[in-house]
């Protein structure tokens, strides 16, 4: 794990949020009692703090316009996911993350076993270098206010940290489109990838918090544990769950 030489502000503030929550019913443990009654005790807490918000390579690095990658150039190792049909499933051999490499044919074999389509991924990794590219294009296409609220400057971009995938489904059309968020497929991963450890990123309403549009296509893997905790509370922005302040633009 990349270490930072001094723990930033940041990195203070995260670990002094202690947030521990009592487990869901399928986290309790039942408990026989001397008198032969069942009692339960928590088993399971959730720890806010498990994982850093602020190094590029924890599993809950938060980025947004006003919280750039640290180290701004990180480049995460990354790995193809195994689909059973890579072909389908990843045309253009984007690569993630391992843990969200790992995840993300987990999350495609069930939506396909839902019956919503098979998930194809249309991008993952990105480097600063490709995120220049991205941004510029959206930029020069639509100008900068609308074009940044599609593209992250390179370093603001989770799709540099490995952890972030846009997906589409064979044969529903809208591929990387509002209307993504209306298909089988769009309808099914806003309602069950947190099951698998994905949130949809970009959710419909919040761009003054996330600072960009809605993207029904772009998911993040945060891991099961706050993927559950964040659908438990039903908040849906990292922002909001770790009490961090919106990110609706660029400081400069
Ligand atoms: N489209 C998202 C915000 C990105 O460029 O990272
Ligand atoms: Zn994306």
């Amino acid at each position: 794990m990349f270490q930072p030489k001094r723990p930033s502000g940041l990195a203070l503030a995260n670990r002094k949020v202690v947030r521990k929550i009592s487990a869901s019913a399928s986290g309790l443990v039942l408990v026989a009692t001397l008198a032969g009654s069942v009692t339960s005790a928590a088993a399971a807490t959730f720890d806010a703090t498990a994982h850093p918000i602020n190094h590029a390579d924890s599993l809950w690095v938060v980025v947004n316009k006003i919280r750039p990658l640290y180290p701004i150039k990180y480049s995460p190792v990354t790995v193809r996911p195994r689909f059973s049909l890579p072909s389908t499933n990843n045309p253009y051999g984007h690569e993630l993350a391992k843990p969200a490499a790992l995840a993300i044919v987990i999350l495609a074999k069930a939506m396909k076993a839902a019956g919503a389509g098979d998930l194809i991924l249309q991008s993952g990794y990105r480097s600063f270098g490709e995120q220049t590219y991205v941004h510029n294009r959206q930029v020069q296409r639509f100008g900068l206010k609308a074009g940044e609220a599609l593209a992250a400057r390179p370093g603001y971009s989770e799709h540099q940290t490995g952890l972030a995938a846009d997906v589409a489904a064979l044969g529903q059309g809208c591929s990387v489109q509002f209307c993504f968020g209306n298909t089988v497929a769009g309808t099914w991963l806003r309602e069950n990838s947190w099951r698998y450890g994905f949130i949809v990123r970009y959710p419909k309403g919040q761009t003054p918090v996330t600072g960009y549009d809605y993207e029904p296509w772009h998911i993040r893997y945060v891991g099961t544990a706050l993927s559950r905790q964040m659908h438990k509370d039903g908040v849906t922005v990292l922002e909001k769950f770790f009490g961090l302040p919106s990110a609706p633009g660029y400081r400069n």
